[in-house]
């Protein structure tokens, strides 16, 4: 995009008419960039350094967040932005420039109010900017336009890759620390970690039993984990609280699904044979690793961890 500003006219010494030619290509060509960096919010992308920390969101936004589940002030709040933003390039696109001025009113207004709403982070906005955004749309002038979407998408970009990741782990993610899961061995409810460690005891047991050619251990061992995998799935819903209404699949059919339970079932029947085949036993047992314990916990357990080191630093 600089390169496009800063290019100076070309003219054919041949052919002088070739210079409005070229001036009305590049005219057009600007105004087509300029839209399409803002209809499709296309930010330039701020860097980070390698060690990019995820810290705790600012204390000052726990206000916006109070209702969980609820959409929060804030988010109202970009929303009724972004959409003004965008608004103003459509409007552009559409030589609409009446409409263009009001959602530059618009947005302007809202974008001050959202760097008044968190203290910590007023000066992440760019309100010159935004002001040279509403003046140069007043008087027509693309170049300015360019400039000033460019800065006022940087803030935009650096705040959500900044940010956004904190704030979902935050508000979004419940805790695993306020989760007790009863036990089915122990009859009694430990916490969400206890019961991991007895999960993983367990399926370790069935893996070593086997190895030590002890099939009855082992057996009794598959009986243990098989009861703590359906214990395991009345946790889902204390944090899935809605489930899925469009489709039949439920999210119990992860990680803890029948295709788990028919795997359990698969290795006993082998057992019963009397004769267990160490290629399907360790076929078996890989499965469940993956699917159930690898699986759920790629989608899981980095915001727990994130959670935790935040805990553990207040
Ligand atoms: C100072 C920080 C900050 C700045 C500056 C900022 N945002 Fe945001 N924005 C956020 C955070 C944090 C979220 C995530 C909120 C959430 O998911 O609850 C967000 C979310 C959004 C969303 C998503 C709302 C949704 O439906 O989930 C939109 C759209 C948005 N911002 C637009 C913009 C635009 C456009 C700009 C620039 C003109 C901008 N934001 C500048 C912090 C910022
Ligand atoms: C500590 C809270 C918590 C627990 C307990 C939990 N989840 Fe999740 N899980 C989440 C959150 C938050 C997401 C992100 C998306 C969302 O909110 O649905 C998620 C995402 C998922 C996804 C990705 C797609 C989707 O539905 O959003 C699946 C599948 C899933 N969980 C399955 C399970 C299963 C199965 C269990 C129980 C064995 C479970 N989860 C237990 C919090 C939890
Ligand atoms: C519902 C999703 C889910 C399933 C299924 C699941 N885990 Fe976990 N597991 C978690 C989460 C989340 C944590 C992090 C808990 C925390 O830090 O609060 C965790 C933590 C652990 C931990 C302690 C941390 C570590 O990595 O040393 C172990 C051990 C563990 N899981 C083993 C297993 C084994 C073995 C299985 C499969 C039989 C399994 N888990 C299945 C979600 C799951």
């Amino acid at each position: 995009m600089d390169n496009l500003l800063n290019q100076s006219n070309f003219s054919c010494p041949h052919y002088p008419n070739t210079i409005n030619f070229h001036f009305f290509r590049k005219t057009k060509l600007l105004f087509a960039v300029v839209i399409m960096l803002g209809i499709f919010l296309l930010f330039p992308l701020p860097s980070f350094s390698s060690d990019f920390l995820v810290s705790p969101p600012p204390k000052s936004m726990d206000k916006y967040y109070a209702e969980p589940g609820e959409t929060s002030e804030w988010n109202a709040q970009m929303q009724k932005m972004g959409t003004a933003y965008s608004a103003i390039f459509v409007s552009l696109e559409k030589k609409k420039w009446h409409l263009a001025e009001k959602n530059a009113q618009f947005f302007l207004d809202s974008y001050e109010k959202a760097s008044k709403m968190i203290p910590e982070w007023e000066e992440e906005f760019d309100l010159k900017a935004a002001n040279t955004l509403k003046e140069s749309i007043l008087t027509k002038d693309m170049r300015g336009i360019g400039k000033a979407s460019e800065s006022i998408g940087k803030t935009c970009s650096h705040c959500h890759l900044k940010n956004n990741n904190s704030v979902w782990v935050r508000y979004y993610w419940p805790s695993t620390e306020t989760i007790k899961v009863l036990d089915p061995l122990e009859e009694k409810e430990i916490s969400y970690e206890d019961f991991m460690e007895k999960l993983s005891d367990s399926l370790k047991r069935i893996s070593v039993n086997f190895t030590q050619n002890d099939i009855q251990q082992s057996w009794r061992s598959l009986d243990v984990f098989t009861k703590r995998i359906k214990s395991l799935r009345s946790v889902c819903s204390k944090c899935h609280v809605t489930e899925w209404t469009k489709s039949p699949v439920s999210v119990k059919d992860f990680f803890v699904g029948e295709d788990i339970l028919n795997t359990l079932q698969e290795i006993k029947k082998d057992f019963a044979t009397g004769e267990p085949s160490k290629k399907k036993f360790e076929k078996n047992i890989d499965y469940i690793n993956k699917r159930s314990c690898k699986m759920c916990h790629l989608v899981h357990q980095p915001t727990a961890a994130i959670q935790r080191a935040w805990k553990q630093k207040n």
